[in-house]
């Protein structure tokens, strides 16, 4: 395949997870988290979120987003996010499906919402005819690939207990957050009082199986029921839980996800050497929004693989991963000089 910063499932698996799996096929084990590998990723999540954090895995993303959202809910309730929210867009309405909820979606600036967006939501408590609110959803990172601070988080999360609400975590992308914040796990999460959290690893490396993760312990409670009726009940769970303990080890996560950042600040700044081209968000994680003239992307479409996020402005979304290189982008920078 030619050379792609379409997304960063587009890489393939860092070596030392692969390794780590290979490593867990070698015996038998228990099924269905009673094995060795998972009991001890449950005690590696309490090291990265504190004591009271419970983890549950799942297949992939979305299943985390729409299995914490179950959890959090009724049906009767709703679910306030950014319009531009995976949950929102990118989800095929599994969340609406699975939890019944209304979806309520803000619009934004850049990705990140704020209290005083979400408090023109936050009205008809008790109102029999009114869908409830019941969670604030956000992304850290943005699908914008812009990054909440932790008072930023702790804001929402104040706001959301403030009206006996929950704040949700869609951290997909938290390992690029966190290396870009230099804040820990538990600082930007335990830390600032969210309550449910979506934990990536595949877009870091890993093969797949992302991580549900209760910050309260009475949310847990009756989730291992939520994640079997969902079919999200993975019987060689020892797979995922080796390739969290490769990826918690000596902060490998850390490692890939900054290396992601850093090949992303690079390619921002060989970007601006082209007058064509005018980044549209901060980049501060592993993706960059720019636009440039349709004919001009027409032609490096030719050459490369990337997505038009909006068609109207003609805005693309240009992702690094773990395996991106430097050599990379300089190709991609010298095809698309070539081509003004
Ligand atoms: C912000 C965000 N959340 C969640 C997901 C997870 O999606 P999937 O169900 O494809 O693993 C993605 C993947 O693109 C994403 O970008």
């Amino acid at each position: 395949m030619k050379l792609s910063f379409g997304s960063d499932n587009h890489s393939g698996i860092h070596p030392q997870i692969l390794e780590s799996i290979k490593q867990a096929s070698s015996n038998f084990a228990p099924a269905y988290g009673d094995d060795a590998y998972t009991q001890e990723v449950e005690q590696l999540f309490k090291t990265e979120f504190g004591p009271n954090a419970s983890v549950f895995f799942v297949f992939n993303g979305t299943g985390a987003n729409v299995l914490c959202l179950k959890a959090l809910t009724q049906s009767y309730h709703s679910i306030i996010c950014a319009d531009s929210s995976h949950i929102q867009l990118d989800e095929c309405g599994a969340p609406e499906r699975f939890t019944g909820c209304k979806l309520i979606d803000i619009p934004t600036p850049d990705g990140k919402l704020t209290p005083d967006m979400v408090k023109t939501e936050l009205y008809g408590f008790g109102d029999q005819h009114h869908a409830q609110p019941k969670v604030i959803s956000i992304s850290q990172s943005t699908e914008f690939g812009t990054v909440y601070t932790p008072q930023e988080i702790a804001a929402l999360a104040e706001l959301a207990h403030q009206h006996h609400m929950y704040l949700h975590v869609d951290g997909s992308r938290l390992a690029n957050a966190a290396a870009f914040s230099g804040v820990s796990f538990k600082g930007l999460i335990t830390d600032t009082g969210v309550d449910a959290l979506s934990f990536g690893g595949t877009k870091n490396g890993m093969l797949l199986g992302e991580a549900v993760v209760f910050l309260r312990p009475e949310l847990a409670e009756n989730f291992r029921f939520i994640r079997k009726q969902a079919m999200q009940l993975f019987s060689k769970s020892r797979f995922i839980a080796a390739q969290y303990i490769a990826y918690f080890h000596e902060q490998l996560w850390k490692q890939t996800a900054s290396h992601a950042n850093m090949m992303a600040a690079y390619m921002a700044s060989r970007l601006k050497e082209v007058s064509e081209v005018t980044i549209t968000h901060k980049v501060e994680s592993n993706a960059i929004f720019a636009t440039l003239p349709r004919n001009l992307c027409d032609k490096l479409l030719e050459k490369h693989l990337f997505y038009i996020w909006d068609e109207d402005i003609c805005q693309v979304r240009l992702m690094c991963s773990f395996s991106t290189t430097k050599e990379d982008i300089d190709i991609f920078i010298s095809d698309l000089k070539s081509l003004i």
